[in-house]
């Protein structure tokens, strides 16, 4: 059983995520996802649109998630790692190189983003109203 593992505040759940969801959970055959705790997102000067039980209950609803645990700091990767039997740590291209410290303890793969869509762009549409430009309706495919 190969077993991958990918973080992040999953805010306003949306196209972007779901695509990177899917790409990790078809590099193995169990996905665990650390999600951002609100006292975390703080730390991060990030502030979520939904508090971290909401996020918790979309992101489980998610077919490709088997698995969601609270990240609480920057620090618990290699523990988590090492506590869920990882094999493959993914995150979003975003993130290309910042990851590399942990090939030694288990593969690290950085899948392409999704053009065009983010939660930021969603919160500010959600909160500040028409004014600005709406989310694209159908946001590409990486690769699309
Ligand atoms: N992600 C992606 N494509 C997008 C948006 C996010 O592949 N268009 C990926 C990120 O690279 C990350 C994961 O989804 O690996 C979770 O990202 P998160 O930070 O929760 O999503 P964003 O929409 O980027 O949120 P924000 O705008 O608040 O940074």
């Amino acid at each position: 059983m190969t077993r991958v593992l990918t973080y992040g505040t999953f805010d306003v759940l949306h196209a972007g995520h779901i695509h990177l969801l899917q790409r990790a959970r078809a590099l193995g055959d169990h996905l665990t996802v650390g999600l951002s705790t609100d006292a975390f997102n703080q730390q991060k000067h990030k502030e979520a649109l939904l508090p971290f039980e909401q996020r918790h209950t979309v992101l489980s609803a998610i077919r490709h998630v088997d698995a969601v645990i609270a990240e609480h700091h920057w620090e618990q990767k290699i523990r988590d790692i090492r506590d869920h039997a990882i094999d493959i740590f993914v995150m979003g291209d975003d993130w290309q190189g910042e990851f590399d410290c942990l090939r030694p303890h288990c593969d690290v793969v950085y899948l392409p983003r999704t053009p065009a869509i983010s939660s930021t762009s969603l919160r500010t549409h959600l909160t500040q109203g028409a004014d600005d430009v709406p989310p694209t309706a159908h946001p590409p495919a990486p690769g699309a």
